[in-house]
């Protein structure tokens, strides 16, 4: 490790309440937890922190629409994380929450020195917000002029009193800081992406809100309670307030960070915003900001709303945790995707555990026990296999860096590596032709090699399979802490004189996949809920008012709710180009009514006004009127789009103007 310091702080995201687990939040966990056990092993005073992000419009409107109070629902999906992460056995030592009430005082403490520095003003707020990712827009990030650049969702434009950040004046010691930290954002390609984001300008930050309420007030000294702060200055806050800031600091000297391990979605979160608001309170800025890629299945990013996910328990239940921990850290380079499937997985645990760390250890109790009646000593090692020695002592040495750098598939690859000597050793060696020759000393020196390599990979093993490691461990008469981290790792010692203990084979082979479809489970619960909600909307005939908004990721409808859509045939009766717009027609379109709907479509690019004329088009007849660029649009048609271009949808022979589709 670089810096010698004695005390670790170690976090992940705090997770949104308003999705389940699944192993895109495990992957990130994980590799916190293994940092955090090999921190602790090699004798630091760790402190690991996870936790669940509860306040914002999204949780608000999550919770509503399963008609609970957003700290009911808050509750629940804590729990649900709080109960993986320790049937996961995550090590983690403090477990926060956005509503515990000495987090929110300390945001509140944290904000008051920000005023307190002229870093906060009041002002007023124009701009287009991305529920789904609680952020901010300007015009030119939209895409068309309509759509979260992230994520493709529809934003909505917000015009509210609002307390700024003055961000804009951190942008130079921001800079400063990517500049004389190299590795301060991980892995380091990230840094250059970070940089340029800087480079080309940093705007104030809004940081409160006014138009909903699930949220930190501003402190009673504000004197402004109609205000509650940004998720994202809440949120971040956590890694201090965790710590007791603002309130009992007895915990702050964990601070600065070790490492902040996020995923590539919320860097700029962590490497802009969060150092901007550590200088304003005058902290020390973290070590580490490392992300990660996304785990994705068939290439798309996994998310509920795509019913995509797996859900890591499953995985685990039927493949075993450590191996899925293995796999996880061992299949992807950091800062990469990776694509789920169960094939990589089994292949993964048939190689590289059944096959090389499994069988080296099956072959060494085998040989032992029939020469040596299980009793090995070492002291030849040095004799007949100076160079082996010497080869895996120099690998081990230097594969701390690749953990703390969250290379974790290297750290692995580097560890495989002396399996790969030992195994050698033995099919050059051939102990059971040096015991025919009557070389036992010979014979004994290869199996103790052999031993002594898997008993070091265990030690460095163990942060990554806890248990596997443990009993590998036992086999060979030893225990994995720090005392043994130190004696066969730092020191390089060997162990002397052990006595070897049979254990049944830890890596059975796997030859088909275990989980029929792996993430079923959660479509299908998202697809009952979504039924339910439904039923008990039409029961209380509840009324609709606007807020009652679909939250993003119920993505299943119910055929009442899809009828609620009328589609038209509607016949082209007029068309023209939109002056100045690259993307927009104007039609006149014929729905069987008085007189023709406008429509404002963005199809130029696809079709000319001539060849529209006269031609029939599938219409979305009661969607609100919307203006664009000025002119009013009074429907939608349909089209479909793919790489080739955009088509219209149209009935496949004329009907008549105003028929119903459906
Ligand atoms: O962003 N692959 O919470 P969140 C890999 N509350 N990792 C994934 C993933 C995927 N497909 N999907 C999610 C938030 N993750 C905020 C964080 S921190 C002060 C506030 C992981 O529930 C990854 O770590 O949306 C990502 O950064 C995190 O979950 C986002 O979790
Ligand atoms: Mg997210």
């Amino acid at each position: 490790m670089s810096e010698k310091c004695k005390k670790v702080y170690i976090t992940t995201p705090i997770y949104y309440v308003n999705d389940v687990p699944h192993i895109g939040h495990a992957y990130t966990t994980i590799i916190a937890d293994t940092l955090a056990r090999y921190s602790r092993m090699i004798g630091m005073d760790v402190f690991f922190l996870t936790g669940t992000d509860e306040h914002g419009q999204k949780i608000e409107l999550a919770a509503k629409a399963r008609g609970k109070s957003p700290q009911e629902y808050a509750d629940e999906i804590s729990n649900r994380f709080k109960q993986l992460w320790g049937d996961f056995e995550i090590s983690y030592d403090k477990f926060i929450r956005t509503t515990d009430p000495e987090h929110m005082k300390g945001v509140q403490k944290a904000f008051e020195v920000m005023v307190e520095r002229g870093d906060i003003y009041k002002d007023v707020y124009r701009g287009h917000y991305c529920v789904s990712c609680e952020t901010f827009f300007t015009d030119t990030q939209l895409v068309d002029e309509e759509f979260c650049p992230e994520c493709g969702r529809s934003t909505t434009m917000v015009e509210e009193e609002s307390y700024f950040f003055r961000l804009s004046k951190y942008q130079d010691k921001l800079l400063e800081w990517y500049e004389n930290k190299p590795d301060c954002i991980l892995p380091k390609a990230k840094r250059n992406e970070v940089i340029n984001f800087v480079k080309s300008g940093l705007n104030d930050l809004s940081i409160t809100r006014t138009s909903f309420d699930w949220g930190v007030k501003l402190p009673e000294s504000m004197h402004d309670p109609k205000h509650v702060m940004y998720v994202w200055l809440d949120a971040l806050m956590n890694y201090i307030t965790a710590l007791g800031y603002g309130t009992d600091e007895k915990l702050m000297d964990y601070w600065p960070a070790k490492i902040h391990l996020i995923g590539k979605d919320i860097l700029r979160f962590h490497a802009i915003y969060w150092p901007a608001f550590l200088m304003s309170l005058g902290l020390e800025l973290p070590h580490h900001v490392a992300a990660h890629g996304w785990w994705t299945r068939n290439g798309e990013k996994m998310s509920k709303s795509k019913g995509n996910v797996v859900d890591p328990r499953e995985i685990a239940d039927a493949y075993g945790l450590e191996n899925f921990r293995y796999f996880m850290l061992r299949e992807v380079p950091f800062g990469q995707d990776g694509d789920f499937s169960q094939r990589a997985l089994i292949d993964r645990i048939n190689s590289d555990l059944s096959n090389d760390l499994g069988n080296l250890l099956n072959r060494i109790i085998g040989m032992s026990g029939k020469y040596f009646d299980f009793n090995v000593q070492s002291e030849n090692v040095g004799h007949y296999h100076k160079e082996e020695l010497a080869e895996v002592e120099a690998i081990l040495a230097n594969v701390e860096p690749f953990l703390y750098e969250v290379q974790t598939n290297r750290y692995l690859e580097e560890l495989w590596k002396t399996l790969r000597i030992a195994n050698k050793a033995i099919d050059t060696a051939m102990p059971w032709v040096k015991m025919k020759e009557n070389k036992e000393d010979e014979a004994m020196a290869t199996i103790a090699l052999v031993a002594n390599i898997l008993a070091k990979v265990s030690v460095l093993l163990h942060p990554v399979m806890p248990k596997t490691t443990q009993t590998i461990a036992h086999a060979l008469g030893f225990e994995v802490n720090n005392e043994s981290y130190i004696r066969l790792i730092k020191e390089k010692a060997l162990l002397e004189r052990f006595t070897i203990e049979k254990v049944p084979p830890l890596f059975p082979r796997i030859e088909a996949p275990l989980v029929e479809t792996p993430g079923q489970k959660a479509v299908e619960e998202a697809k009952k809920e979504a039924e339910t909600k439904a039923d008990k909307k039409s029961e209380a005939k509840a009324k609709p008012t606007s807020d009652e908004k679909e939250p993003e990721e119920e993505n299943l409808i119910t055929i009442d709710q899809f009828f609620k859509v009328k589609l038209k045939v509607g016949s082209v009766v007029e068309a023209e180009e939109v002056p100045k717009s690259k993307k927009l027609l104007k039609l006149q379109v014929d729905l069987g009514e008085e007189k023709p709907r406008q429509i404002v479509a963005g199809i130029k690019e696809w079709y000319s006004p001539e060849e529209l004329v006269g031609t029939q088009v599938c219409v979305v007849a009661n969607l609100k009127p919307a203006k664009l660029m000025g002119m009013v649009s009074e429907g939608m048609l349909l089209a479909a789009k793919d790489d080739e271009g955009l088509c219209l949808i149209r009935p496949e022979k004329p009907r008549k103007p105003g028929s119903a589709i459906g």
